[in-house]
């Protein structure tokens, strides 16, 4: 849909009163695995700054990025407070979890696990290191990707992975290539405008009905 498309119906949307969901309705944010490597160590400092650790003098190391993105249901309405939980791999390509079998060195100054609030409008943001690619076996190299776990009463949890444009290694992944063509791009956050390097990155959660306490 082109910005016309777009601005034409949501007027339209609006003359008629918005038809509930239909106009702006959003495909939910596909599942994907949890992975092996949720963290496992108490760790205090899990801030929106994953490039340095409270109390520690040093920066991780590898290129910094910066990622935005919003909350949002499926109607299109932001989700505020929405908790975003996220952890990756250092520039490396190394989880700091016991089993991580990967031979890549540890970075002692790499937070790697951060959880977010979304604020009013939805919105989240969070400063880190772009993650190493590392092998999953001997045949399967992963591509870049940061781990989410999103939770809200009142909407079902969401545990997925996100990718990032234009990575030769997400054509092979035998996770994504497991998706359907909508469901990727859903799942790969788009590169914008900034310095440093940033990305944006869209949640979408599904509604489920609150149990009557
Ligand atoms: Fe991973």
């Amino acid at each position: 849909m082109d910005r016309r498309d777009f601005i034409g119906r949501g007027l339209l949307g609006a003359a008629f009163g918005m038809v509930a969901g239909s106009a702006s309705a959003l495909s939910a944010t596909p599942d994907e695995i949890e992975g092996p490597f949720y963290p496992v160590f108490a760790q205090k400092d899990r801030d929106f700054d994953l490039t340095r650790i409270e109390g520690k003098q040093g920066v991780a190391s590898g290129r910094v990025i910066f990622i935005q993105g919003q909350v949002l249901d499926t109607d299109g309405q932001p989700v505020e407070e929405a908790i975003v939980d996220l952890w990756q791999a250092n520039a490396e390509g190394r989880y700091r979890h016991p089993r991580d079998g990967n031979p890549a060195p540890l970075d002692p100054y790499f937070q790697g696990w951060a959880i977010v609030l979304s604020g009013r409008d939805g919105a989240f943001r969070f400063k880190t290191i772009f993650p190493g690619a590392y092998p999953a076996s001997r045949t399967w190299m992963r591509p870049p990707h940061i781990h989410f776990k999103v939770n809200k009463p009142g909407y079902a949890e969401l545990v997925t992975q996100m990718y990032f444009p234009g990575e030769a290694l997400n054509a092979s992944d035998l996770l994504l290539q497991r998706k359907d063509e909508h469901e990727r791009q859903l799942m790969i956050a788009s590169k914008i405008q900034g310095d440093p390097e940033s990305y944006e990155y869209k949640i979408v959660l599904k509604k489920v009905p609150v149990a009557e306490v």
